[in-house]
């Protein structure tokens, strides 16, 4: 997976280099490169482009905020490895602060039908978890740019803080993203 991540970003900067990029309504052209996949382009427009990013799909709530069952939380170093294998970063800059849950998609979804709660800054536009969760906190402690962003891993057990977002399409409220993991007593 590592690898992967490696090579992913060695082809991007190699793209970079080789290929001025075309914007074009927002979409970034690569056409002499041949068949490179969709999602892959969109990733790209994803982090190099200039335009608001996209709000997070179910499959990219997994990959940022979902903790992985067979990894023990523990892990002194869980954060700076799965921060960089799940591409958590804003545009390559590392994010300051980050939380993954040990819960399901659906329960996330299912917070996001309950009563508005207040989120961390004040802002009335988060959902409070009634169970305690188990997560980690991860804490940036070095660097600004992705690879070289080192995060402290911080376990928690708490009440989960989401914020959540209207998808038209299917009038509901989905999940978007986390904001804390607090401790009530
Ligand atoms: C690109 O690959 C997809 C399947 O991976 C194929 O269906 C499509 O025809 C290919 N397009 C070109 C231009 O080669
Ligand atoms: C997060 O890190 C910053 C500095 O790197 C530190 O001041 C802060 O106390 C840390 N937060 C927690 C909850 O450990
Ligand atoms: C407050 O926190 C929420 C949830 O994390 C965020 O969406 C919002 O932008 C923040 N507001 C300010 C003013 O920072």
């Amino acid at each position: 997976m590592m690898r992967t991540l490696v090579i992913r970003h060695l082809l991007l900067l190699l793209l970079l280099l080789l290929q001025p990029l075309q914007l074009q309504g927002g979409a970034l052209q690569f056409s002499s490169f041949g068949n490179i996949s969709e999602e892959f382009l969109e990733y790209l427009e994803e982090v190099m482009g200039t335009g608001p990013t996209r709000p997070p799909t179910q499959k990219k709530i997994l990959q940022m905020f979902i903790a992985e069952p067979e990894r023990p939380l523990l892990d002194w170093d869980y954060c700076s490895s799965e921060m960089m294998m799940r591409n958590v970063h804003y545009r390559f800059q590392c994010v300051t602060k980050h939380y993954f849950l040990c819960v399901s998609y659906e329960y996330l979804k299912m917070l996001c039908s309950m009563s508005v709660a207040l989120c961390k800054n004040g802002t009335r536009r988060c959902r409070l978890s009634s169970h305690k969760i188990e997560g980690v906190y991860c804490n940036l402690t070095e660097g600004d740019r992705m690879p070289n962003c080192h995060y402290e891993t911080i376990y928690r057990k708490g009440h989960a803080l989401i914020t959540c977002r209207w998808k038209k399409e299917t009038r509901e409220f989905i999940p978007d993203g986390v904001d804390d993991i607090v401790l009530l007593d």
